[in-house]
């Protein structure tokens, strides 16, 4: 069983052996924030305090499980919003003392990469170069094996998702901005606006997207425009940079087996669909991985049961009551 309650999503989720999902409860507070444009931490906080119970009693009966039948308790240990963090990391701390169950720390991006293994059966190869596209991060990783990540590349200043969110509010589209602005940009035309591409330095796999926000900022002040041309063309700066970096990445790491892409902007087709076309191109005999379902792209537990999993038979072998980490050593801070 595992608790995410990093940001905006009160959730939890029970997996079998790090892949098979029995219930994936998220119960989303984007009505809450909506009115406000973006998250207010006391409020999120203040919603995962009345939802923690409920969405937990839902995914013990989703999954017909009962206590006996969970192995550990995973929460999300950060990064996050702190106040947010505390209600997921108490609520298993209680659990594990109280049903006597392991506890495993689980940090929200290694959940996010992990949620590439979620309803996938045959084995996943590596080395797997991963791109992490969310709100809140944005990183470059090249994975040898289970919890063995190196940081190619990250971002210098926003992350591609957090992009989404400030250009839809500039054009008026409320929150979260991803969504709204791949919806409106199917009616857009792509080419209209040549915005920035961030490359940086010949050959760095760092991304920047400030740049490109202050772009559309500037354009939307002064100009005539039309919205869904500039979602559109917005949308396409960021995927061509993000296309690319994997590509390029690729080329300096031409042992990898495997692509994933995780995180909220996962969701994006129009990402998927660059990704699929450059490598079956480049290099189709790299397996390209994005999370399964919908709901495992953006903030969800299943992704956190499915990292602890690995976690603890990476660390430990196997679980046993044994193994419980005292309540100290789950620091969220750190
Ligand atoms: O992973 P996530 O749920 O939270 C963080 O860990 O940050 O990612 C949320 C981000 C938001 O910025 C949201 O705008 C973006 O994912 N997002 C999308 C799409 N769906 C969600 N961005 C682009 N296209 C989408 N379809
Ligand atoms: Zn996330």
């Amino acid at each position: 069983m595992a608790i995410e309650t990093s940001c905006d999503e009160t959730a939890v989720a029970i997996v079998e052996n790090g892949r098979k999902v029995l219930a994936n409860v998220i119960a989303s507070q984007i009505d809450l924030h909506a009115k406000t444009g973006g998250v207010v931490p006391e409020v999120a906080a203040r919603e995962h305090v009345l939802k923690m119970l409920p969405v937990l009693e839902e995914a013990l009966e989703t999954s017909s499980c009962n206590w006996d039948d969970i192995d550990a308790i995973a929460a999300t240990k950060g990064p996050g919003l702190i106040s947010s963090l505390i209600i997921g990391t108490e609520t298993a701390n209680v659990i594990s003392c109280v049903k006597n169950k392991p506890l495993i720390p689980v940090q929200h991006i290694s959940g996010h990469i992990y949620s590439n293994w979620l309803d996938v059966e045959e084995e996943v190869q590596f080395p797997i170069l991963i791109l992490t596209v969310s709100g809140g991060h944005n990183e470059l990783y090249l994975m040898r094996s289970h919890f063995d990540f190196e940081v190619l590349g990250e971002t210098l200043d926003d992350a591609a998702g957090e992009a989404f969110d400030k250009v839809a509010r500039i054009l008026g589209l409320g929150y979260p901005g991803g969504p709204a602005i791949s919806k409106i940009a199917l009616e857009g035309d792509s080419k209209k606006f040549n915005f920035p591409k961030a490359w940086l330095e010949k050959g760095s796999l760092d991304f920047s997207f400030s740049g490109l926000k202050t772009s559309v900022l500037n354009l939307v002040k002064k100009d005539d425009f039309n919205t869904a041309d500039v979602a559109a063309s917005f949308q396409e700066a960021v995927v061509e940079v993000l296309s690319e970096k994997l590509l390029m990445a690729y080329k300096q790491y031409p042992e990898v087996k495997e692509v994933h892409l995780a995180g909220g902007v996962s969701a994006n087709k129009r990402l998927r669909e660059v990704i699929t076309e450059k490598f079956g191109k480049f290099a189709p005999a790299v397996k390209f991985r994005h999370p399964k379902s919908m709901s495992y792209c953006t903030d969800n537990a299943a992704m956190i049961a499915a990292a602890a999993y690995f976690k603890w038979m990476k660390e430990k072998g196997g679980f046993s009551v044994s193994n419980i980490v005292p309540i100290a050593s789950f620091d969220i801070l750190c």
